[in-house]
């Protein structure tokens, strides 16, 4: 299938396109590089050892993403990774949230009107739970709106997707609720590149033990949990990647409108078992205190993955070590602090 990959050179996309290339697709990749770097196309190239289509595009601009598709006829499929991601930029900036997550959703669907695009796979966050009652959350628990412009823009994206992909029968859609992404390709030749100071709890990790932080803090040590801290389901990038090739595979196959699926491992982790796990598998000792709660944090969620395994045949293969040493590796590669 010839699948276009919006956002495809950022975190999780780039790992999709390296998964996307080894499944035997064609692959045209859309970014517009305000959360990217252009060497990652290069990378890309090396790692599949081939050339692939890159259009430094906006899905803000309706006019360049048309221009994208009129080049590249016969789109079979869409994975739409291009979004801000940042919880705490989102309530500084709601209108930028607004105008990525929704306004180029938007243009993005009027592109699966217009060229009849087959298949849709969206990055949804396990955020769309808030803060649930019971856990493990299955994709039938309710979801609820959220504090926070980041965390709406992908409840109300899966409503407009929903309705949508039942207004408009030659498009299936697929959304893929993320737990917590986190590792790198082993080949540490992509990773996660935050910009400034990590928000996410791996990334920060991986900076203090490299000594670009001081100190890792873990916000809040008297949650409702066996160790006080809070509990997450994190996932490893590489196999987050092959659920969406898995997901196109499903939707070419069967008949459905749009599914929705947990993407986690059905592990939950503490905070202190990752630092626990980052100090086991790397040998490296890191600098940490408890510090107060960060407000917001949900204080447990994990994923009940009998939808993903059933259905779609998918389970991960990574360990948390394993997301441990491959984040620290790719690390490694990052050089001093820019
Ligand atoms: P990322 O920022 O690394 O990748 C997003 C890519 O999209 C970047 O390369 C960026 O340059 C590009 N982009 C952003 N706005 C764009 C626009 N208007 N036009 C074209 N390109 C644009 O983020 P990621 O971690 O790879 O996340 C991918 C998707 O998964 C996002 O939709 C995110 O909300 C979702 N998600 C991420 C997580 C997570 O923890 N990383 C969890 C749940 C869901
Ligand atoms: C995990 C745990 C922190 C940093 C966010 C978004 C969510 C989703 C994934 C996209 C929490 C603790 C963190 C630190 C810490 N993204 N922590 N010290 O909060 O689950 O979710 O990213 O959809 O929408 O909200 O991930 O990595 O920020 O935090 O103690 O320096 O690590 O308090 O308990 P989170 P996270």
């Amino acid at each position: 299938m010839k699948i276009l990959v919006t956002g495809g050179l950022g975190y999780i996309g780039s790992h999709t396109v390296v998964e996307l290339h080894l499944a035997g697709h064609d692959i045209v990749i859309l970014d517009n590089l305000s959360n990217s770097m252009i060497n990652v196309h290069q990378v890309l190239e090396k790692i599949c050892g081939r050339s692939l289509p890159f259009y430094e595009a906006d899905i803000m601009d309706d006019k360049g993403l048309r221009e994208v598709f009129e080049k590249e006829s016969g789109i079979d499929g869409i994975i739409h990774f291009a979004a801000k991601k940042s919880v705490s930029e989102s309530l500084d900036f709601p209108v930028m949230y607004y105008e990525n997550n929704i306004k180029g959703l938007i243009n993005v669907m009027r592109m699966v009107e217009d060229y009849k695009v087959p298949y849709f796979v969206f990055s949804s966050s396990c955020t769309v739970y808030g803060e649930p009652d019971n856990v493990p959350v299955t994709e039938s628990t309710p979801t609820t709106s959220s504090p926070t412009p980041y965390g709406n823009s992908k409840l109300w994206a899966e409503l407009m997707i929903t309705e949508f992909t039942k207004l408009t029968p030659h498009v299936k859609s697929v959304l893929l609720r993320y737990f917590n992404p986190v590792g790198a390709h082993e080949s540490a030749l992509i990773g996660e590149l935050p910009r400034g100071v990590p928000s996410n709890l791996m990334p920060f990790i991986t900076q203090t033990a490299a000594g670009w932080r001081e100190q890792l803090s873990i916000f809040g040590q008297d949650y409702n949990t066996p160790d006080g801290t809070c509990i997450r389901d994190f996932i490893h990038v590489v196999d987050l990647a092959k659920a969406h090739v898995i997901s196109l595979d499903y939707a070419r196959d069967n008949d459905f409108r749009t599914e929705i699926f947990n993407v986690g491992t059905g592990n939950g982790h503490s905070v202190s078992e990752v630092v626990e796990s980052f100090e086991r598998s790397t040998g490296v000792k890191l600098n940490y205190r408890f510090a107060p709660r960060r407000q917001g944090d949900v204080e447990k969620i994990w994923a009940d993955t009998t939808k993903v395994t059933q259905v779609l045949g998918w389970k991960p293969e990574y360990s948390l070590d394993d997301m441990s040493r491959t984040a620290w590796k790719w690390q490694l590669t990052l050089g001093d602090k820019p």
